[in-house]
């Protein structure tokens, strides 16, 4: 079936107008699957779901993800909050994401998407924003892509949290050193042929540079790939539906009151490539 669509920005996230029996049938599956990789975000208005009815349309989109590193529990239900009554696991991991972040950088082959829906919204402030890593990539000059292809970048659970949590303790430091460092290279080949810059606050350095060179590389790259062209702002409201492709873009939240009970349940596919760097003949 046809689908409306309409681009929220010219190189970023689309909007499509559907309903949730279409949804769950599965019958746009695969042109939502598409979109993603096009355009980083696809987003439903008005489309009123359960946490079974949800779970049941992550399904038509890929492989659920049931648990990983740490159980996410209720068949992979992951409850978005800072309430630690709602979420013990991972309450005190959020506020990393405060910062520009690609999901499960620390595993080999990281989440392919999440569907992200609200339950309590924010009364101010708690939009979400969407990079695309994509654009950001094909839009450097060709030397520069030349060069970046080459590198490889180490990424730590302690990189991705320490700018949130600057006064960290001992215990929260040791949590951080418990997940695994990841090394990925910086530009991603996937398999549709399309290339993305993998960034994330979670990029601890450029392995074999030098910390200054490699600081500095990194954060100008953030700054190019967080420009406006490349970032759709999500505001949330009941009964949206957010989808996001995670291996082509970034996200984060923006400021929100910590104790408002804000809380999104979310859904997520499992990965299904690894992060391929350019083979040079
Ligand atoms: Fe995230």
């Amino acid at each position: 079936m046809a689908l409306t669509t309409i681009d929220l920005k010219p190189r970023v996230g689309s909007q499509i107008d559907t309903d949730r029996a279409t949804l769950l049938s599965g019958s746009v599956a695969a042109k939502i699957r598409a979109l993603l990789v096009q355009r980083g975000v696809v987003i439903v208005r008005g489309v009123e779901m359960n946490d079974a009815q949800q779970r049941a349309f992550t399904r038509t989109l890929g492989d659920l993800r049931l648990g990983t590193v740490k159980k996410e529990g209720e068949e992979g239900l992951m409850k978005v909050t800072f309430d630690k009554k709602e979420n013990p696991a991972y309450a005190e991991f959020f506020p990393g994401t405060f910062f520009w972040h690609m999901d499960g950088t620390y595993e080999e082959i990281p989440p392919f998407a999440t569907v992200l829906t609200p339950r309590v919204l924010s009364p101010s402030g708690g939009q979400t924003e969407f990079a695309n890593n994509y654009a950001a990539f094909e839009d450097l000059p060709e030397s520069e892509k030349a060069f970046l292809e080459k590198l490889q970048v180490v990424h730590t659970m302690q990189a991705s949290q320490l700018p949130a949590t600057p006064g960290a303790t001992v215990e929260q430091f040791a949590l951080w050193h418990s997940y695994p460092v990841r090394t990925h290279p910086l530009v991603w080949t996937h398999k549709s042929g399309r290339k993305s810059l993998v960034l994330s606050t979670s990029a601890s350095h450029v392995a074999g540079m030098h910390p200054v060179e490699s600081h500095a590389l990194l954060q100008r790259l953030m700054s190019w790939a967080t420009q406006p062209q490349y970032v759709y702002q999500h505001s949330w409201q009941m009964n949206d539906l957010l989808i996001w492709d995670n291996t082509g873009t970034m996200h984060r939240v923006l400021p929100y009151h910590m104790e408002c009970g804000r809380r999104l349940h979310r859904f997520t596919l499992n990965g299904e490539e690894a992060v391929v760097g350019v083979t040079r003949q």
